[in-house]
């Protein structure tokens, strides 16, 4: 020990590693046994308890259950108008109580069985290399199946039953909202508000429009004729119906099929894109091409207003047209496939 050494701090000596080198092992702090080791009463107490834990993390479900149900926003509501914000208050406040004791109790429960009965004796195990061979796989192997033994999940069959139906019932919170989810769509994917004999009519003021009125190269937004504020689901219905006209020189026409479900060169197209329903109202005169703002879907209107750029994947539909005695644009019959994003039956007629 050097003359510096023995002029430190005592405390600061006391810390200082002996001359050899190195600190003794500390060793592990005597074990104390737990009231539930020593006394059986103890133990069936903090097994009651830990069941009971579980008993109120299935409250919890239930009452998530039952205020989804009792204290909707739209209807029945036990505590406030449905439809006002009082509604929706309730409901998020008895759901979400619910939820958070379902959860809660079961980590409760958890917590307190490894607390107060799996067995707390400490373990050394002397650092080894990483590797699985056989002995230490067997070794492994026979770590789990002791812990297993020891947990005492085959003597507790009270706890395991409690445990058992909290984890059951749980998975409840989550199917229960998916009941609410809505009627199924039916056949409204397939069918739009077009008929046979409907007048194309602007979009911004409802007039019908003639043939005559249409110049080349121009672009028209287009409703159906009759669609109205009163019409059943007016909004979804307004939706699917969105179309444009242009018209170009059949001359410059590409596909005949489309030539001829247009008249003189005018020609309808849902204005919703097959991508993910952005509205496709840009339209370049010079390339006769349509776009769509979101991602660059780029529809080839000489041909059938194919894709030619984008993540789009099929062409706009198209409604067929003609004129009536009055020269009026009409539609010939509703789109011939569904208009907007594809999905996967989508030429499945419903
Ligand atoms: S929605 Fe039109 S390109 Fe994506």
């Amino acid at each position: 020990m050097t003359k510096q050494d023995t002029e430190r701090d005592p405390a600061v000596t006391a810390l200082m590693p002996p001359a050899g080198g190195g600190f003794p092992n500390p060793g592990l702090p005597p074990h104390e046994l737990r009231q539930a080791d020593v006394d059986p009463r103890s133990e069936r107490r903090a097994e009651r308890i830990v069941a009971a834990l579980f008993v109120v993390s299935i409250l919890g479900t239930v009452l998530f259950v039952a205020s989804y149900f009792l204290f909707t926003p739209m209807g029945t509501n036990l505590l406030a108008e449905p439809g006002t914000l009082h509604a929706v208050k309730w409901n998020n406040f008895f759901t979400g109580l619910g939820l958070a004791i379902a959860v809660f109790f079961i980590g409760a429960a958890a917590v307190h069985w490894a607390k107060t009965l799996m067995p707390d004796h400490e373990m050394v195990e002397e650092r080894h290399h990483l590797g699985g061979d056989p002995a230490s796989q067997k070794q492994a192997a026979a770590i789990i199946t002791g812990g297993l033994d020891e947990s005492g999940i085959g003597r507790r069959p009270l706890i395991v039953t409690a445990m058992v139906g909290a984890l059951a019932v749980l998975p409840i919170a989550v199917l229960a909202p998916l009941s609410t989810l809505g009627p199924l769509p039916g056949n409204k994917l397939h069918h739009t508000f077009w008929k046979a004999g409907l007048r194309l009519t602007r979009d911004h003021d409802g007039t019908p429009i003639k043939a005559s009125e249409v110049a080349m190269n121009s672009i028209f937004h287009i409703m159906p004729e009759g669609l109205t504020e009163e019409t059943e689901d007016f909004l979804e219905e307004r939706a699917k119906a969105a179309a444009v006209i242009v018209r170009i020189d059949p001359e410059i026409g590409q596909n005949e099929e489309s030539l001829a479900n247009g008249y003189q060169g005018i020609l309808a197209f849902s204005k919703i894109c097959t991508h993910v329903g952005c509205p496709v109202a840009l339209y370049e005169q010079q390339t006769h091409h349509m776009l769509c703002p979101c991602h660059q879907s780029t529809f080839d209107v000489t041909d059938g207003a194919k894709v030619i750029f984008g993540p789009a994947h099929r062409p706009l539909p198209q409604l067929p047209i003609e004129v009536d005695a009055e020269g009026y644009l009409v539609a010939k019959g509703d789109f011939p496939e569904p208009i907007g994003p594809s999905f996967w039956d989508i030429h499945k007629e419903k």
